[in-house]
């Protein structure tokens, strides 16, 4: 059996920069507003460590140091904290330029048609910049064009982590439905990069691992890519996964944007093992 690593993959700028931001912390009383990244190890070393996760700001004592986490909130919800607590926001930058964008539609009046998947936290974090507006549509795939109202002009979104095929067929239907269409492509560097190694390895390799958590919508955007560029793929949290599969003749390996490459390597080598044992 053939196994390799693809390039790019694993973390990215965003998801260092949120993990740095963490370690660099000295306060023993941390509490992290939602997962700081979809990935379960390392929110698991994070809670060894001491690090408190939660869903609710009404779980958080007074006098605690609140870290934010990179998929970004709603502006209420940023103001509530850094009125009332330590903060660390750890907000990737490239998210933060879509919150910027949608409220800049907003103030104009345009309504907004968000490309994302609906309960991800990223998504809500973006409707979050413009509470009281409700101009703004979410779709997650062209038959929910055929869905929305009619408008003159419509400002355009996306979240970060989607399939960049995928939004550009979205991005076309909706350019033949409005007449003016304001777009800011919101799919960010790291995730076209990862899907463009995918796709390649994909012609060469006959399964794709994908190394990433259940929850990480870029690790299931990888998944997709590879079949649609016609090979076999799985998702797996841990090298343990693995057990349940058998492989092909050839297999590439890649990771999530938030999966750490320790866990790639113990798949690597558990690939690598099984070549030897079963020659
Ligand atoms: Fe940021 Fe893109 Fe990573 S939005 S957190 S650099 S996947």
């Amino acid at each position: 059996m053939k196994v390799a690593l693809i390039n790019p993959r694993g973390f990215c700028f965003g998801v260092h920069r949120a993990l740095e931001m963490m370690d660099g912390i000295k306060n023993q009383n941390v509490y992290v507003l939602h997962e700081i990244v979809h990935n379960k190890n390392v929110i698991d070393g994070y809670i060894k460590k001491g690090f408190r996760f939660t869903e609710s700001i009404s779980d958080i004592p007074a006098g605690s140091h609140v870290v934010i986490s990179a998929h970004g909130i709603g502006q209420n919800i940023e103001d509530e904290l850094k009125k009332n607590f330590v903060v660390s926001d750890t907000t990737c930058p490239f998210v933060k330029k879509i919150h910027y964008w949608v409220r800049q539609l907003a103030q104009k009046q345009i309504p907004i048609i968000l490309i994302g998947k609906k309960n991800h936290a990223e998504v809500i974090g973006i409707k979050g910049q413009i509470e009281n507006y409700q101009n703004i549509f979410i779709v997650s795939n062209v038959d929910d064009i055929g869905l929305l109202p009619d408008f003159d002009s419509v400002g355009v979104a996306t979240q970060t982590t989607l399939s960049l095929d995928d939004v550009r067929e979205i991005v076309n239907r909706i350019k033949k439905k409005y007449k003016t269409v304001f777009f800011q492509n919101g799919v960010c560097q790291a995730t076209q990069e990862r899907q463009e190694a995918v796709k390649n390895a994909a012609r060469e390799y006959e399964m794709i691992v994908v190394v990433g958590d259940e929850k990480s919508s870029n690790a299931h955007r990888l998944v997709e890519v590879a079949r649609t560029n016609g090979s076999d793929s799985i998702l797996v949290e841990t090298v343990s996964d693995l057990k349940k599969y058998t492989f092909p003749k050839s297999v590439a390996i890649t990771a999530a944007a938030s999966a750490p490459e320790s866990v790639v390597q113990e798949v690597y080598h558990y690939l690598i093992n099984l070549n030897k044992n079963t020659g």
